[in-house]
This record gives C-alpha cells, structure tokens and sequence, in this order.
C-alpha cells in the first residue's frame, strides 16, 4: 500500500483561539494534545486500512488487549518547527519512519511503510496547524505509536493493531531550559541487555527505566545514565537521550553498542561536529574512562541529546560513591554551538544543506 486517503471526522469542540494561546505561551513538554489525532487500523488479513482523522480523545480498548498484558508496543517522537514565513517543517521524518519500521521488526508488529507514516504526520497537521507555536525554542511534538489491540491472552504476536499519531505543544523538556543538567548513574539497574529490545523505541524500555529514574530524582537529578548490562561499566544512554563527550583536543565520542537507540539528533549533531571538522569516534567507552578524562582535564564537555531535549549539557554525573563535574558547571561551548547550529536549520535560521527539513504544511 502506499498513500493513504484519511477521512476526516473534525472536532466539533475543538479549543477556542484563547485557550490555545493560553497553552502555547506555556506548554511545558507532554501536558496538552491538540484537538486531532491520526488513527489507523491494521489487522493480518486486511493490512493497513480504515486511516481516519478523529477528535483528540480517549481509545476504546478491550481488556484483554495484548498490549496492556504483555507490552507489545513501539512509538516514535519527532518535532513540527514554525519557521519565520509561518510555513511548517519536521526534521528528517524518514529516518523516523524507517527507525519504526526496525522498532516494529523487533517487536513483531507490522511495518508502517515510509510514505503512511509521512502522510500521516501531514494530515494531522492538515487540520491542527494552529497548535505549531511561534515563540523561540518551541514546536509540536509529534508522538507516533503504535500498539497490539488484538483481545487475546496467548503468548503470540497480535494480528490486529493500531497506529495513532497524537501531538503536544513544546517548550523545554527540562523545566530548567538549557542550563546543564545534573544525572545519576545507575549502578543497580539496566535499561536493555544483550539480545533484548534496548534499540527498539519500545514502551518496555521506558517502564525498564522508571525506577532508576527515582533513584535520579531521590539524588536531585534530572536523568538517569544507564551502563552495560553485563560489565556493568560501558556508557549506554540515558533514560530518553543520547549521550556525548568531547575531548580536549576537540574530538568528540559517543557509546557504541547494540542495545542503545540510535537517535537521529546524535547522528545529526555528529554529522555537523565532522563537517566542522572534529575527529568523531563511535566505541565503546567507560565510566572510568569519563571519570579520569574529565579528572585529567582531558574530557572537557559532555551533553545529552534527543528530540525532546534538543542537546542539553551534562554538568554533573552523581554516583553512590564519585562525583564528575559540579551542579554549577557551566554549559560547554562546543555543546552550545552545535545546538544552536542544529536549532537554526531546524528552525529555517540557516540553510537546510543536507535536506533533512520536510515541509508538512504544503
Ligand atoms: N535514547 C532514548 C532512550 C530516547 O528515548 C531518545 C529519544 O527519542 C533518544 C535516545 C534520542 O533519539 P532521537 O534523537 O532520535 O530523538
Ligand atoms: C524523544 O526525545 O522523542 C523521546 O522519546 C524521549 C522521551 C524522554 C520524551
């Protein structure tokens, strides 16, 4: 199948302009959806069909739905940015389609092609482009998921399922803005093991992560860093970002491991860093190794990145028994421009040079 045909069923009580000023002036990260959503059926004899516009609201669900017993789930995230001209843009949509496409390979669910999943996106901005916000540093957060609706208790794949996209205003994910976050090493808990779900954009690994990230709030940081499952000692991610250092002499380096999400941001953000001309490393990396570097005045910078927290500085990394850096680090410099070159083209401040801006208003 490739295009869909959505049918458009509007809200008839959509918010009135003022209450969705009032929202769009401050929209926080992940507290108000719009007033529409994208809803698609998919079952094992019929495919993709039935793609609908509908009015932003709670889904039916069968108790016995495979996902609320056994998880079977993926999502994806991705922004909607107003540029100057009022014209709409995402940023590098495909690589999000196809990240789906291996999230819904791992978890055994259907792959959405490529051009649903961006004509999806378009449709729902074809009747909520009122909730695109203005103001510097802001967008719409697009949420695509997709999940097993199938009303069964066997163990097996589900053979009917869902895809929405849903869509929430955004300002800063951390309440703080940009200013460097302090996070908390996780020595007890993994997020995802070897073999395991741990590149997949999938619920579980979310769920995997709450508890450690108490552990981060009980600390007085903002995000939990995850290590290895099995050494217990490499750098994977943190609990909904990326993670990168930069070394003194400029090169940068980031975790290498099968049971990381690759993000699209990171992959962005290095491509950027190597066309300035910085020696970009993707391997393995130690705790140990960050915690001597940034001792020996070696590892001078380190930042999170992700689509809900753009790049955000890493001031502190608190351990139960070490400290790296201090809650009044400063932001670094390096981290600083990549993220306002990275802002510029997502917000049409510079020029799109490697065509990763969609239009979706058009
Ligand atoms: N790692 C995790 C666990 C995430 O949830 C995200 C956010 O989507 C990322 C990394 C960064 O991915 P991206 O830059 O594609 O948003
Ligand atoms: C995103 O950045 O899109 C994510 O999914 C991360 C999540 C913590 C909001």
């Amino acid at each position: 199948m490739t295009g869909l045909e959505f049918h458009r069923h509007l809200n008839l009580q959509p918010k009135s302009p003022s209450e969705r000023a009032e929202i769009l002036a401050n929209p926080g990260f992940g507290n108000f959806f719009t007033d529409h959503m994208v809803d698609v059926c998919w079952s094992e004899n019929g495919g993709w069909h039935r793609p609908r516009i509908q009015p932003y609201g709670p889904i039916e669900i069968d108790p016995a739905a495979s996902v609320l017993h056994y998880g079977q789930e993926i999502f994806e995230g991705l922004k909607a940015y107003r540029h100057a001209d009022g014209s709409i843009w995402t940023f590098r949509p495909d690589a999000n389609a196809r990240r789906m496409q291996a999230s819904a390979a791992r978890m055994a669910l259907p792959e959405l092609p490529a051009e649903c999943f961006l004509d999806s996106l378009k449709a729902l901005i074809s009747v909520d482009a009122e909730w695109v916000p203005s103001a510097p540093e802001t967008s719409l957060y697009l949420r695509p998921f997709m999940y097993a609706k199938e009303a069964f208790l066997g163990v097996r794949p589900a053979k009917k399922v869902a895809f929405y996209v849903i869509a929430s205003p955004a300002g800063a994910y951390f309440t703080g803005g940009v200013a460097p976050v302090s996070i908390w090493l996780s020595e007890k808990y993994s997020r995802a093991g070897k073999g395991g779900t741990g590149a997949a954009k999938t619920g579980g690994n979310y769920a995997a992560s709450l508890v450690a990230q108490n552990e981060a709030y009980a600390h007085g940081c903002q995000q939990v860093l995850f290590l290895d499952s099995v050494e217990g000692k490499y750098l994977e991610e943190l609990g909904g970002m990326n993670i990168v250092l930069v070394y003194k002499d400029g090169s940068i380096v980031t975790p290498l491991s099968d049971s990381i999400l690759p993000g699209i941001t990171r992959d962005s953000v290095l491509q950027l860093a190597e066309e300035r001309g910085h020696t970009v490393t993707r391997r393995p990396v130690t705790i140990d190794e960050w915690r001597e570097g940034f001792a020996s005045g070696e590892i001078v910078e380190a930042f999170a990145c992700g689509t809900a927290a753009v790049i955000t500085p890493i001031g502190m990394v608190k351990a139960e028994d070490f400290t790296i850096g201090s809650a009044d680090a400063v932001a670094g410099e390096l981290t600083m421009s990549l993220r306002e070159e990275l802002t510029d083209i997502q917000y049409g401040r510079r020029p799109d040079t490697h065509g990763w801006m969609y239009r979706l208003d058009a």
